[in-house]
């Protein structure tokens, strides 16, 4: 039996499938489960190097059903949680903020309250819970949020993460459970879903579409590769103290447009007959309550859990492009299914 027995909820999707291959790849005696509803968002493609191994269980699961949550997990056992299941898209949260309370606020509650079982019987080690910098809402030019910073979000998506936060909070200082929680920035890499900046971007210059760029472009963003993210979840779950929480960023502000233009660079060596790239940006309505700037200070977990970024920006942003020129097939399937009408929807008229 593994010592480590992981339930990572949420495991399908974007960051969380990168943490499962993360774990996969650096222990052999370990047993990983993972919960997903398989939204949009989710996708066994992402865990599909995994399929044969006996290491990985999958189990789909609504975590905002209750019932769903006890029949399909019982019998099931693990003694730590990580905890990534959310709607995540700011944009749908401004179109369609429900499913954002019912996932990220009440599903949080629920795996709280299985974890909690667990901790009763003394059988859980941690339980973490992976959040966003949005949540303490927006800066102006100067400054970066530390894990002093007030909450004061800003979209129906960074509300109810923030909500989820605080239950988490409550369940260490009422129940003394084992919790941390983490609050990045954004994370760029493989397996990222296509409606995110940087994916849309690549993948628009590979099919000689618009590039879309809200506003002029300015808004400042503190980009974080997910493999180095993945690491330090990993480390906080068995060095973080109980209670706390941790910021995690790399000090890697670009405002959106800098990116954009990055990407175009890096196509037109790649895809010299679609360059110049960046004579496809187009500039579009900016989105309403966009936080203008988020900046990270990871002070915290560098001095207490010795964290430091392996890769760098410039390697990390180059291996992301290459990812999605030698993994077509990925996503032209998400191209062709539900997100086509997502995508004309959102993007009509340019
Ligand atoms: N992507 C980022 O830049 C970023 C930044 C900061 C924090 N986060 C947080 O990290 C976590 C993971 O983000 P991501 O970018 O991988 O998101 P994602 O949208 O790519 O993946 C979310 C996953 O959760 C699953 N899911 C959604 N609702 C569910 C439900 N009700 N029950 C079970 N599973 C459900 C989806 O199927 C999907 O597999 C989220 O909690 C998000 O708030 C993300």
């Amino acid at each position: 039996m593994a010592k480590r027995k992981i339930l990572v909820t949420g495991g399908a999707g974007f960051i969380g499938s990168n943490f499962v291959h993360n774990l996969l790849e650096s222990y052999d005696d370990i047993k990983v489960i993972v919960l997903d509803k398989l939204t949009y968002a989710g996708n066994l493609q992402n865990l599909a190097k995994w399929k044969n191994d006996d290491r990985l269980l999958f189990i789909k699961a609504d975590i905002a059903n209750k019932h769903e949550l006890d029949t399909r997990l019982h019998g099931i056992e693990f003694n730590e949680v990580a905890h990534f299941a959310a709607e995540s898209h700011v944009d749908r949260s401004i179109s369609g903020p429900e499913e954002f309370v019912k996932t990220n606020v009440l599903g949080t509650f629920y795996i709280l309250e299985l974890a909690r079982k667990l901790h009763t019987s003394g059988n859980l080690k941690v339980f973490l819970h992976v959040s966003t910098d949005e949540v303490f809402g927006s800066l102006g030019k100067e400054g970066s949020f530390t894990e002093l910073t007030s909450y004061a979000p800003n979209s129906p998506y960074s509300a109810s993460k923030a909500g989820s936060d605080h239950l988490v909070r409550s369940y260490f200082h009422t129940y003394g459970m084992p919790v941390i929680t983490t609050n990045c920035s954004n994370n760029y890499g493989p397996f990222h879903f296509p409606e995110k900046l940087i994916p849309l971007m690549i993948l628009n210059c590979l099919q000689n579409k618009p590039l879309p760029v809200y506003g002029k472009g300015d808004n400042i963003r503190d980009w974080l590769y997910v493999k180095d993210h993945c690491i330090a979840i990993d480390l906080a779950m068995q060095k973080g103290k109980f209670g706390e929480t941790y910021n995690i960023g790399t000090r890697n502000e670009k405002n959106n447009l800098e990116i954009v233009q990055l990407i175009c660079k890096l196509m037109d060596s790649r895809n010299p007959e679609g360059a110049p790239h960046n004579r496809l940006i187009t500039f579009v309505a900016d989105r309403p309550g966009h936080d203008f700037r988020y900046s990270i200070d990871p002070s915290k977990i560098e001095r207490e859990l010795s964290w430091t970024p392996k890769y760098s920006f410039e390697e990390a942003i180059e291996e992301t492009v290459d990812w999605y020129m030698n993994n077509k097939s990925w996503w032209k399937e998400i191209l062709s299914g539900s997100y086509q009408s997502y995508y004309e929807e959102q993007y009509k008229g340019i």
